[in-house]
């Protein structure tokens, strides 16, 4: 009888272990205990590299955003392929375009030499990277606090990439809907795709709208066709912001008003027809910068917080690349 009992209460102790960890909130204090050095850790390897290539802030900032869209933000973007799954380095949106992976190594091999042990994860340090590089960019220095505890997930599986990620030849109604697979609104679609103030698209991502796009302007068509022919150079890359390109500013909606946009994608934000809500917030964006970062700022935030692996889900894996190995043991 008395050991049932004890069955009994060990059974509801772990199940309260159970309901506390499975839902654990992301805080941006999570490791202040366990590894203090990482944050400046990553922030002087993102300010260092940047001061020598800022389009790195662009690939940080994109690795992030293609991370927590395929089934959360649980580091699942940096898995290579394996014998059990095609990954999502793979993926359309992903192959020979998403940059950034090498960086990605070398900040958690930084943190995990600083605090000898493997304890802050990859998904993690893709969420602070992100937002470091846009302070660095533009933003005020830690321009925000990320909320952290994140965990990296076990697989990837590339056709939930291909069918998660945006395509730049969606239409409005096409990009709402993806974002509202995430929980995020017209509002989150239009203050992060302000990120596409840095960084740069290739040829055969914006040739079908310089070429057969009418909500474009003629002048910009023509200055973009000639780096980027009908015919071939689709590796030609262009900046997203020609004014400033490694700043992180609101001109990116200053182009969309002027039919600048690069992507097909980006000018489905601004119609010109004033009345939707898309076209408000871009018009408020390109006048009021501190609303841009502050709505920004917010989306970033809710878009960190999709589906997040916490407590005993996951794992913090010790190589970004590959799923940790249990002759190891199970220590993590
Ligand atoms: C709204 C739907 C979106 C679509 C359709 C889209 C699509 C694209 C495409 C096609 C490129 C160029 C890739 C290439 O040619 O190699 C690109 C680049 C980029 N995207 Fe997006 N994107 C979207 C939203 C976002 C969001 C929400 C973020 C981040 C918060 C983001 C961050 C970036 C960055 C920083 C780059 C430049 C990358 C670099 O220079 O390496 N994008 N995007
Ligand atoms: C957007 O694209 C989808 C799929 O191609 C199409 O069904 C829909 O009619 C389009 N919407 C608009 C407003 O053009
Ligand atoms: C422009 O549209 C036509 C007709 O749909 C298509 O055949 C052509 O490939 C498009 N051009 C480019 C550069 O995408």
């Amino acid at each position: 009888m008395a050991s049932h009992h004890i069955q009994y209460f060990i059974v509801i102790l772990m199940s309260t272990f159970l309901t506390i960890h499975s839902f654990e909130e992301l805080t941006p204090d999570f490791y202040n205990d366990v590894c203090p050095q990482a944050l400046p850790i990553i922030h002087s390897i993102v300010l260092q590299k940047l001061n020598m290539k800022p389009r790195m802030g662009a690939h940080l900032l994109r690795l992030h955003f293609h991370d927590c869209f395929v089934n959360g933000c649980d580091g699942s973007v940096l898995l290579d392929d394996t014998p059990n799954f095609i990954g999502e380095k793979n993926a359309i949106s992903n192959i020979d375009s998403l940059k950034g992976f090498m960086l990605v190594d070398i900040m958690k091999a930084a943190v995990d030499k600083a605090c000898k042990r493997s304890v802050v994860s990859c998904a993690d340090i893709l969420a602070i990277a992100a937002r470091d590089s846009v302070s660095i960019l533009g933003g005020p220095s830690y321009w925000y606090e990320v909320p952290l505890g994140r965990r990296d997930a076990r697989n990837a599986i590339k056709k939930d990439a291909d069918f998660y990620l945006p395509s730049q030849l969606f239409n409005f109604s096409q990009l709402v809907s993806n974002f509202e697979f995430q929980g995020l609104n017209i509002k989150d679609l239009v203050a992060l795709s302000g990120a596409h103030t840095i960084g740069m698209a290739k040829c055969s991502s914006f040739k079908e709208r310089i070429y057969n796009d009418t909500n474009i302007d003629p002048d910009f068509a023509i200055s973009m066709q000639e780096n980027c022919p009908i015919k071939g150079c689709d590796d030609h890359f262009e900046a997203f912001d020609h004014v400033t390109p490694n700043k992180f500013d609101n001109s990116y909606y200053k182009n969309l008003i002027n039919k600048k946009g690069l992507l097909h994608s980006d000018q489905e934000l601004f119609k010109g027809d004033d009345g939707s809500e898309s076209d408000r917030l871009v018009r408020r964006y390109s006048r009021n910068p501190h609303a841009f970062a502050r709505d920004f700022k917010a989306s970033m935030i809710k878009m960190g917080n999709i589906k997040p692996l916490t407590g005993i889900f996951g794992e913090i894996r010790r190589d970004c690349n590959k799923v940790n190995s249990y002759l190891h043991g199970l220590n993590e």
